[in-house]
Parts: structure tokens; sequence; C-alpha cells
């Protein structure tokens, strides 16, 4: 066995010839145990007061811990002071997790949807099977006299036709637009909000000059109609000394069916749609749904039935379909959670008037 310490091996062979040496080393050994041993007792006895020091200053950092971690107990963080509060954090990277919940809890980090909300909006589907909530939109439907507010001069039938306020900016662009590109001034309003009554006498009248199945063909029935959302118009001409010119096959309607999606509005009532929209051709009728939406439907040659559809098949939160055209970018997707997160930056939630909610989030 190789040597663990050679030098010590050779002291021990020395002392072993030597019996004096021996007994001198003894006694001293004798000497150096007592100090030894007093040595070991203070330092076992610092030791125990050490070890009860530390085991005290542990219990009472341990309940801190449970205190500021407690997502229940955030109150009493919140009433302990910032420096105190800080330090707590710092050593219990759980405290920071907790109050991430307790906002999530809370739902600033995530929208909060009613049931209610599935019928306001711009993307409301209202047809013969899908009736306007009035009640839903009492309080948030926020009209304004189209001539009194219009930012440029164009005729009305009546001076009294309302819109929702946020559509008529649109409705100004387009109609200026429209005239600037045709030429003319003549692009008027027709109609535009209804409520029930102003329906019913739409329908009575239609019923009276020109029968019921006219009426079916080309009326809602009261509580059925686009006009009550006060997101529909529908557009005319009239000739500058005031006579009313037909809107069907005018260079006005050509160019307002090619390019109202630029506006954010759909001609609603198309001669091929007519089984799925339950209404027969219309050029007249045009219905505000914002840009990226117009814009696809009108890309894909879909009414807003099937595009409801679609966006309920195709898209969801975690899967959004990216709407792109020279007007900008969107994500857009069908969602019927209560809760869905709340986008980044500029969006816009609507209801579709059936079973769920339309986000759409502006990328750029
Ligand atoms: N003309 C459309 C269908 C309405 O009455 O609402
Ligand atoms: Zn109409």
């Amino acid at each position: 066995m190789p040597p663990v310490f050679p030098a010590a091996r050779a002291g021990m062979a020395a002392f072993r010839g030597s019996p004096l040496v021996c007994m001198d080393m003894k006694k001293k050994r004798r000497k150096g145990n007592g100090l030894l041993k007093g040595m070991v007792i203070i330092c076992v006895v610092l030791a125990l007061i050490l070890a009860a020091l530390l085991l005290v200053g542990r219990s009472g950092r341990a309940g801190g811990q449970t205190a500021s971690s407690s997502g229940a107990d955030l109150s009493s963080e919140a009433a302990a002071p910032a420096e105190a509060s800080e330090a707590a954090d710092s050593e219990n990277p759980e405290s920071g997790r907790a109050e991430e919940e307790a906002t999530a809890s809370t739902g600033s980090t995530a929208l909060s949807l009613t049931d209610e909300d599935i019928h306001k909006g711009d993307l409301i589907l209202v047809n013969p099977w899908n009736a306007y909530d009035f009640d839903a939109n009492l309080d948030t439907i926020d009209l304004v006299n189209i001539k009194d507010n219009q930012s440029v001069s164009y005729p009305c039938d009546k001076s009294d036709f309302e819109l929702a306020k946020h559509v008529l900016p649109h409705l100004d662009e387009m109609i200026a637009a429209c005239n600037a590109a045709v030429g003319t001034n003549e692009t008027s309003i027709s109609s535009a909000y209804r409520s029930m009554d102003y329906q019913q006498n739409v329908w009575n009248e239609a019923v009276a000059n020109y029968g019921e199945a006219y009426a079916e063909s080309y009326v809602a029935v009261p509580g059925y109609s686009e006009h009550h959302t006060g997101l529909a118009v529908d557009l005319g001409r009239t000739a500058s000394d005031g006579t009313a010119e037909s809107f069907t096959g005018s260079a006005n309607a050509d160019w307002i069916n090619a390019n109202s999606w630029r506006y954010g509005f759909i001609r609603r009532y198309a001669e091929d749609k007519a089984s799925i929209t339950g209404t027969s051709n219309e050029s007249w009728h045009y219905r505000y749904v914002g840009v990226p939406h117009a814009y696809f439907m009108y890309a894909n040659n879909l009414c807003l039935e099937e595009y409801i559809e679609w966006l309920r098949e195709n898209t969801s939160e975690s899967a959004p379909y990216t709407i792109t055209c020279d007007l900008g970018t969107w994500d857009v997707y069908f969602t019927q959670s209560h809760n869905p997160a709340r986008p980044d930056g500029e969006y816009d939630v609507s209801g579709n008037n059936v079973d769920g909610y339309v986000i759409t989030v502006k990328k750029n």
C-alpha cells in the first residue's frame, strides 16, 4: 500500500525508539486534550446558539413569503410599505406570478363580452331569419341627421334621414369620390335609418301599391330590416333640377358597386345571392361592415350570410385569418368565448347576431 503521508510515518518510527520523548509527549497530549475539550464545548455551544438564531430567522421569513405570494391576501400586501413588498418579491419568484394571475382574473388582459354583445356591432346579420335586437342596441345606437352633419353636400329625399354617427363620414367620402369619378353631383340618399313604425309604413305601402308578392321580395318584415341598424342606406340619383333618375344601370351605381368596399360598404342584395339573402336584387341598398370585411366579401363574391358562415368555419382565436388589401392588413377571427384575449393595438369586436363575436385586429 503506498504511504498516505511519508513524513508522518518517519516521525512515528523515531518516537518508538525513545521512551522519554514518549512520556513528554503523553503529558503534552493530556494538557492539549483539556484545552481541546474546552474549545469543542465552546464551539458546540456557539454552534447551537447560531443554529437557534438561524431557525428563528428562517421561520420569520417563511411567514412573509406566504403572505406575499397568496393571491387571496393581496389586500394585506397592498397595505405593506413599498420597500417591504419589493423585498418580498425579489426573494420570492412566486409572488410576481400570483400578481399576474390576479390581473388575469380581474379581466384586464381579456375582453369581457356579454350575450347581449352578440347582437351589436358592424357585422350583425339581419335578414328574414335573424331579427334586429332593439333592446340590446337601445343604449348604444348613435344616430345623426344626415343633412345636418354631412361633410359634403348631396341630396336626401327627406330632411330627417338619420344614419349611425360613425358611418356617416364613410358615406360622405364614398359619395364625393363617386361624383368626382362619374362627373356629376347626382348621387343621393333615398332611405336610411328606419324605426319599426317606419318599416311598417314601408311594408304597408309596398303591399298597397305593388301587392304582397312584391313586398315579400323587396321589403323586410318590420323587425327584420337592416335599416333598423343605422348601418344601411338606399342610394339614388337626383338630377340638379330635383328630378329622380334611376340608380339601377347608371354610372353612379356601377362605380359604387365596384368601389364601395374602399369605404367599408357592401352591396347587400345581389341577383345571384337572392336565395341566400332572402331578398331580391337591389342595386341601391348598401350596408356598412368596415373595410376589411367589405373587401373580403367583394373579392370573394360572398354575401354577408356566406361571410358569417365562412368566418365561423375557418377562423378561431388561435387561428385568425389575415385580410390584406391596398388599404391595410387585418387579422380576423370568430369566437364564442366571453373572454377572448384582449388584442394588442387597434381592434374591433362585433357580434354576428347569431351565435358569437367577430374580432378584427388592425395589423398595419
Ligand atoms: N329592402 C330591404 C330588404 C329592407 O326593407 O330592409
Ligand atoms: Zn334598403
